[in-house]
């Protein structure tokens, strides 16, 4: 019999198959090579191998990535993962030299190295995606930048604002996201190779130049938590299960706002589905499913904090189950951004039932309270008067700007004619010009924000 190194059996199949990670790693071929070509650069310059071995060890990793972007790669699940496979491959294709690219190496900062990579080109990716989403939301808001609209508070009437008040409302959440992903970077942005299986190795590779070479800002500090830590992967997971989280808070407002109750807007046939049942059913599928999804984004956070906790410190397999959690969330944001920013500039928006909404005058209560403060009442009386006169009115059912004068003089002698101007939505936003508050100009200024803010930024910034 022959032996394979320490063992004198091979593994049995189903603890192959349950072991292999290369039906789902293989995902990470690309990153895997760059990283090999990076390494060997290394070795070579270490004197560790020729230059004639690096140049072959080079040329066969780039065939390999050829061969497996035109699928004629042929994964073999007994080499267990994607470095396995690879590696394997590349002997086969240059011989001796293949079999030197391992040197100061292990597969556990192999894989972290990957996945570092991985993560950091999916945030670039994430990024760019959220940025069109602001885009298709700044083009929304832009084009219905008049329409009134009452801002709601426990899905209840509350005080008017602007359609494109909401639209830039939602710019900002998603830039918090893209800030926060830039802060995940900064935390990714470090290459573990060298740490070896958790102690470094007694070969010395130059490890500042192949941070430099594969483009990382820094180089990990200490083997054993450079071969230890996920946090970057929980942390990604994290920034885009509150990605999932903005987008089905949109989705929400977006679906009760398309139901024939509010008939605010409807959703391009494009985007919507019809019932097998209903003939008259059209139904906003995409932004129930965006909403639905967001449930396993939080699963897979759930799943990958969970998979950490307690794990003896360095490596241990357990982390090979980061994978799925990862590529799943990445997978669903990317999609759900997509079919956002795609299906967003094509509502069609109702502006005559936004207005009409917005012209209830209880949503100025508030002003007509305000108006009192400003003659000299304290804010607590005022908002007690006006609610009184609101319950009258309602009672009457007479609307709240057309109680009579003599009947407001009877809640506070300081109600006088000038009341009537409080009941006008328009200058009723005018007036709210602080910082942040939705006056026409101050919408108007923050267009033009975030019109530069989304051109000029690098999309990979
Ligand atoms: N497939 C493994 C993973 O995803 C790669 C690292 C394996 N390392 C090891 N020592 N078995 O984590």
């Amino acid at each position: 019999m022959v032996r394979k190194g320490r063992f004198n059996k091979p593994a049995a199949e189903i603890a192959q198959r349950y072991g292999e990670s290369v039906s789902f790693d293989w995902r990470l071929y690309r990153y895997d090579v760059t990283g090999s070509i990076a390494h060997a650069a290394a070795l070579a310059r270490a004197g560790i191998i020729t230059a004639e071995d690096r140049r072959k060890i080079e040329n066969g990793l780039r065939a390999i990535e050829k061969e497996i972007v035109s699928g004629k790669f042929e994964w073999d699940p007994s080499l267990e993962d994607v470095h396995m496979n690879i590696e394997a491959a590349l002997t086969n294709r240059i011989g001796a030299a293949g079999a030197n690219l391992h040197t100061a190496r292990s597969r556990n900062d192999q894989i972290a190295l990957d996945l570092r990579l991985y993560v950091k080109a999916e945030i670039a990716e994430v990024l760019s995606r959220l940025r069109h989403l602001q885009r298709a939301l700044l083009g929304l808001a832009e084009k219905h930048v008049d329409v009134l609209m009452p801002g709601y508070t426990h899905l209840q009437r509350a005080q008017p604002v602007t359609f494109s008040h909401y639209l830039l409302a939602q710019i900002e959440t998603f830039q918090r996201d893209a800030s926060r992903l830039r802060d995940c970077l900064a935390r990714t942005d470090v290459l573990p190779l060298g740490s070896g299986a958790l102690a470094g190795s007694t070969i010395l590779l130059d490890r500042e130049c192949i941070a430099r070479d594969l483009g990382f800002s820094r180089v990990s500090q200490n083997s054993i938590d450079a071969v230890s830590d996920r946090d970057f992967v929980c942390e990604f997971i994290f920034c885009l299960a509150t990605i999932g989280l903005h987008l089905s808070r949109l989705s929400e407002d977006l679906i009760i706002w398309s139901t024939s109750e509010f008939g605010f807007l409807e959703f391009s046939d494009a985007f919507s589905t019809g019932s097998s049942l209903m003939p008259q059913k059209k139904n906003p599928d995409m932004a129930e499913l965006t909403r639905g999804k967001t449930g396993r984004l939080y699963g897979n956070l759930m799943a990958i904090m969970t998979t950490m906790k307690g794990l003896a410190s360095s490596y241990n397999r357990d982390m090979q189950e980061d994978k799925h959690a990862l590529f799943d969330s990445v997978d669903t944001v990317r999609s759900a951004l997509e079919v956002f920013a795609a299906m967003l500039p094509e509502l069609k928006i109702y502006h005559e039932r936004m207005q009409a909404a917005a012209s209830d005058p209880n949503l100025l209560a508030t002003d007509l309270a305000e108006y009192l403060v400003k003659k000299g009442t304290p804010f607590r009386k005022a908002h007690a008067i006006v609610g009184n006169i609101v319950a009258q009115s309602a009672a009457n059912q007479i609307p709240l700007n057309q109680v009579p004068l003599a009947e407001l003089k009877k809640f506070s002698p300081l109600l006088d004619r000038e009341v009537a101007k409080i009941f006008n939505v328009s200058s009723a936003l005018a007036k709210r010009t602080a910082t942040g508050a939705p006056s026409p100009k101050n919408i108007a200024a923050q267009i033009k924000r975030w019109h530069s803010n989304l051109e000029l930024t690098d999309e990979s910034a």
